[in-house]
């Protein structure tokens, strides 16, 4: 698979980002599940709270990402997987899903079902909307059957007020 540049994880992207602040409640002491990481450097600073943080990307070219992170975090983990394949014999508290359900060859009431099956009661599912429309009827179902918690736009600062991005972060709990 080929690799870009990735600028929404360079320093700078990552500051802006505002949910970066304070999702600290999210990730404390939770099994986290993240799809799609890309380098993996976006909720660096929520591994150490976290009781164990399973990166899940389909990308090979990250592996030195991982390896590098794992170095300075002992609970996190990886494995080369699409949403698609995944499958696990354990359910997660937290589930981060970042512009990346545009990415899932799968329908929309599929896409939920999946998360909804890995997804812990009381547990929490992260997840940003597209630029574009594909699967966002996902977050339809998740307005159907989850609570939403929060819901923000994905930039902050001078990334706002520029307008470069229109994507929400949205939070939803299991009930
Ligand atoms: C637009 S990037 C978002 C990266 C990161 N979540 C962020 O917001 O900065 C999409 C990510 O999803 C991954 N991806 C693509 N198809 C996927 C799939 N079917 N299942 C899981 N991840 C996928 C890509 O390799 C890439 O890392």
């Amino acid at each position: 698979m080929k690799h870009t540049h990735y600028i929404r994880q360079s320093y700078l992207f990552c500051v802006y980002r505002n949910y970066m602040y304070d999702f600290q409640k999210y990730f404390y002491g939770k099994n986290v599940l993240e799809f799609g990481p890309n380098k993996g450097a976006l909720f660096e600073k929520y591994y150490p709270i976290s009781n164990k943080y399973t990166l899940v990307e389909p990308n090979k070219h990250f592996e030195k990402n991982y390896i590098k992170l794992q170095k300075r975090h002992s609970n996190l983990y990886y494995e080369f997987n699409d949403f698609e394949a995944f499958n696990a014999n354990e359910t997660f508290d937290t589930i981060v899903m970042m512009a990346v359900i545009s990415h899932i060859k799968l329908d929309s009431q599929k896409i939920y079902s999946k998360i909804d099956s890995l997804l812990n009661k009381d547990g929490f599912l992260i997840i940003e909307t597209n630029n574009t429309k594909r699967n966002l009827d996902v977050l339809a179902i998740c307005d159907r059957n989850l609570e939403k918690v929060e819901s923000k736009t994905s930039y902050n600062g001078i990334m706002k007020w520029l307008k470069i991005d229109y994507r929400d972060v949205l939070v939803y709990r299991k009930v």
